[in-house]
């Protein structure tokens, strides 16, 4: 798939040494293709020594020789990055995007280049375990688009959408669902520890019943209420619990919240563009 292709990436943190890997790891490209440019020299010995692939500490020199060039710098150093690279980037260059808020307009009118892809990813995705939610501008050829799949899936699942408003919605559910989960699971282990478990104990029963319960709710391919309706024995704990869970208005709280992220979104991606 990304053979016979130079692959790039500007910005050389945590994202792109999770693709690099994953790559690397399905032997989808040699290591020589691989150019990650990135400020410290000593990050790009690591790189080095981990990987073998030449890291560099210039991005123009990165951008020049990337067919594919991945753009993973945080989101506002990005306008500095492109007007640095500009000139550097290959008119044909696949360009892809992993940065939060960045519309593919203000990459296009700051590259000068037409075959852009944007991604938006989680953070499970630097392990491995992510969920990628794409775009592509029109110019992308269908080659180019299996190649975006196959650098993107090395973070862990993805899904291509026509529309690139899609991408404010993936932001609000899947780009910042892990801090929703992980903000139930803390207080779920707190609530445990109130009780008198220990933390380490609160935490391995936690752990293992979010992990269990989405394996579960996957592979039955039951609807939740019914996988919840399992649990809840007439009279018992769970419709207790479920109980002042809906009182409390949880189900309205998540919607507000993933609402509130998308407007937030939005209006990032609009001030962005001015
Ligand atoms: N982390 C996630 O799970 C996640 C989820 C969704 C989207 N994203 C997006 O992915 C992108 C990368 O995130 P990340 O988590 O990988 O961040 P990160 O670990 O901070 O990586 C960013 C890298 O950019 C480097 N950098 C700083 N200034 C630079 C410059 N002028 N030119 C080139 N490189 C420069 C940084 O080097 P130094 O460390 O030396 O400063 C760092 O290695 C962001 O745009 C973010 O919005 C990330």
């Amino acid at each position: 798939m990304l053979t016979d292709t130079t692959l790039s990436f500007i910005g050389s943190g945590a994202m792109a040494e999770a693709m690099i890997k994953g790559i690397l790891g399905h032997g989808l490209i040699d290591p020589e293709s691989v150019t990650a440019s990135g400020p410290r020299p000593e990050r790009a010995q690591e790189l080095r020594g981990r990987y073998g692939i030449r890291a560099i500490t210039d991005n123009k020199a990165a951008a020049r020789v990337g067919k594919i060039v991945v753009l993973s710098v945080k989101p506002q150093l990005l306008p500095k990055v492109m007007a640095e690279t500009r000139e550097d980037m290959g008119a044909n260059a696949l360009v892809i995007s992993i940065a939060a808020g960045m519309p593919i307009g203000v990459i296009r009118r700051e590259l000068g280049v037409e075959t852009i892809v944007r991604a938006m990813p989680n953070t499970p995705g630097q392990i491995g375990h992510g969920m990628t939610v794409w775009t592509a501008t029109g110019a992308v050829t269908q080659t180019m688009q299996r190649q975006a799949q196959a650098i993107l899936s090395a973070l862990g699942k993805e899904l291509y959408v026509a529309d690139e408003g899609y991408l404010d919605m993936a932001t609000a559910l899947s780009g910042t669902g892990p801090a929703y989960v992980f903000l139930f699971m803390e207080a779920l282990v707190d609530a445990g520890v109130h009780m008198g478990f220990s933390r380490r104990v609160a935490q391995e029963l936690v752990y293992q019943t979010v992990e269990g319960s989405a394996i579960m709710a996957r592979e039955t391919g039951l609807h939740p209420t019914e996988l919840r309706n399992r649990v809840t024995s007439p009279g018992g704990t769970s419709a207790e619990a479920l109980y002042q869970l809906e009182k409390g208005s949880l189900r309205t709280m998540i919607s507000k919240a993933v609402w509130a992220a998308y407007q937030k979104s939005k209006a990032l991606g609009e001030l962005a563009a001015k």
